[in-house]
């Protein structure tokens, strides 16, 4: 790039001492170079930045997410923005306990899985909001307490998970238990009166019905590092990693006034961070929307390396909660507000460096699971169906986070891997040892065969085949297709990149 531009300018000045001599023919030469040359920087920049939010920020490996309303869902203005500019949704009211257990124990999934098939059927990812809060509590259990409002959170957290058991990215397992009134304790309430253990018995329940999803505690006013708020809910995550309470992820509600952010969050992230949780902007707005404070406070959690998207609480500024306030990023009309260009920038310049860097010489990480993302359709390899069964298809979906699109690698010696499916326990393989050209390529519980050993070759850029050992033929998407359920095969090694895949964490 600089070298194109030292030459051109000094080729630019060539002509220009050159038109004086020559006349008008080489001047209009000269010209149309530079008009060449400045149409060619902008067609650069034009295909460096991405268009929409959740493209933008999965060039650093994030989301940009958006609450969603069932309400709003036959709305097509409304859908068409949340459709092409996010992809992370969170259910705005639809997932919390009022709506999903409205009588003891009779559970109601209906508007839940509503904004849930909505969001993966338009491959995002989904965030669970949330399973024990103070607020929006079914009537029958406000009037409980004690060891029957403990047992009754049990259940719900069971009944709740268990229904989006390997579906959900992230659970807001505990939403603000913490109290403003600038100490750091628990704020009073029935579920805090059930005793102070109530928040590590919800993320122990929430851990053991569903081993995948992050769990994550979730809170408003804790982004000043300085208040204290803030923290008690740091020294309660600290204690929980110390003693083993399963914790994932903290998000930062995000609710601004119109100055924004305060100005130490970015401190307050990395300190989270430095704690060995993801940490996340899960409700953002701000009063007024300033595009200035829209892009300090997206730039704060691109600074940190494990915040790990930011999701804004609602996609027009009339579909927001506090609709008065003009916060989100685009006018009632479904214009998009300045707000939005200041963001898409900010997204845009931090390019691709993020939570997911790339693979180094330790790669793949014995006990982690990673998504195959494929280079040519951006899809991912996943068990079909979840199935769980011998035989169980292999093929490419849109990224949801599921179990079953999560794969670990165990070293079985010599450069190869067996690649284990997170949802069913059972092994990449070659059906029947097949040395066929586009043999299928499936999952079966986990042996010896050299039809499951597979080596990575590095393509440069972050991208390996994988190579399986029997055959020498690589994992391929059939025909180069980009569609979800594209079957996935074993082919000759082309170099092609529907033969190419980014290994994520
Ligand atoms: C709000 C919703 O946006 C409203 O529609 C509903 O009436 C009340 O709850 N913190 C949270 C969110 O965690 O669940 C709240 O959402 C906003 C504050």
């Amino acid at each position: 790039m600089r070298t194109h531009a030292t030459y051109s300018k000094k080729a630019r000045m060539d002509m220009f001492k050159n038109t004086k001599k020559t006349g008008l023919l080489l001047k209009l030469v000269s010209m149309a170079v530079l008009i060449a040359l400045i149409a060619g920087m902008f067609a650069t920049q034009a295909l460096a930045a991405a268009s929409t939010l959740g493209a933008a920020a999965a060039q650093s490996g994030r989301y940009f997410g958006t609450a969603i309303a069932n309400g709003r869902l036959g709305d097509s203005t409304y859908t068409t923005i949340a459709a092409r500019e996010f992809n992370m949704v969170t259910a705005e009211n639809e997932m919390k306990m009022d709506a999903t257990e409205p009588n003891q124990n009779q559970f109601n999934f209906t508007a839940g899985d509503s904004v849930y098939n909505w969001a993966t059927s338009h491959g995002m990812r989904v965030r669970g909001h949330t399973l024990a809060w103070h607020g929006q509590q079914p009537g029958w259990m406000q009037s409980l307490s004690g060891t029957a409002l403990r047992n009754a959170l049990i259940n719900h957290i069971n009944g709740v998970v268990s229904h989006y058991r390997g579906k959900l990215a992230y659970w807001d397992v505990v939403n603000e238990a913490f109290a403003d009134d600038g100490s750091q304790n628990r704020r009073n309430s029935n579920l805090q009166q059930t005793g102070n253990d109530w928040i590590e018995v919800a993320f122990k329940t929430a851990r053991a019905a569903d081993g995948s999803v992050k769990l994550c505690y979730n809170d408003y006013n804790i982004e000043n590092w300085s208040a204290g708020k803030t923290q008690g809910v740091y020294n309660m995550v600290k204690d929980f990693k110390a003693r083993g309470v399963p914790i994932d992820c903290v998000g930062f509600q995000s609710h601004f006034g119109s100055g924004g952010m305060p100005s130490n969050f970015q401190t307050t992230l990395q300190n989270f961070a430095n704690l060995g949780v993801d940490v996340a902007l899960t409700e953002l707005d701000i009063t007024g929307a300033s595009s200035t404070a829209y892009a300090t406070v997206t730039n704060a959690c691109l600074a940190v390396t494990r915040c790990v998207g930011i999701t804004v609480w609602g996609v027009r500024d009339s579909d927001s909660w506090l609709s008065g306030n003009s916060p989100l990023l685009f006018d009632g009309s479904g214009n998009k507000k300045s707000a939005y260009t200041s963001v898409l920038n900010a997204l845009n310049a931090a390019g691709g460096s993020g939570p997911t860097p790339t693979p180094n010489g330790s790669f793949p990480v014995a006990g982690t699971y990673y998504r195959l993302i494929n280079r040519n359709s951006g899809k991912v390899a996943e068990v079909a169906a979840f199935s769980t069964a011998d035989g169980g298809n292999v093929q490419q979906w849109s990224s949801t986070g599921t179990s079953s699109q999560q794969w670990s690698f165990v070293s079985v010696g010599g450069g190869y891997y067996n690649v284990i499916n997170r949802g069913s326990g059972k092994c990449l393989d070659v059906s029947g040892v097949s040395t066929t050209n586009g043999a299928n390529v499936q999952q079966w519980t986990c042996g010896s065969g050299t039809n499951q050993r597979w080596q990575l070759v590095s393509m440069g850029s972050g991208y390996y085949q994988l190579k399986v050992q029997h055959s020498g033929q690589v994992l391929d998407v059939v025909g180069n297709g980009t569609a979800d359920g594209i079957n996935i095969d074993q082919w000759p090694s082309n170099s092609g990149n529907n033969q190419q895949w980014q290994i994520v964490p």
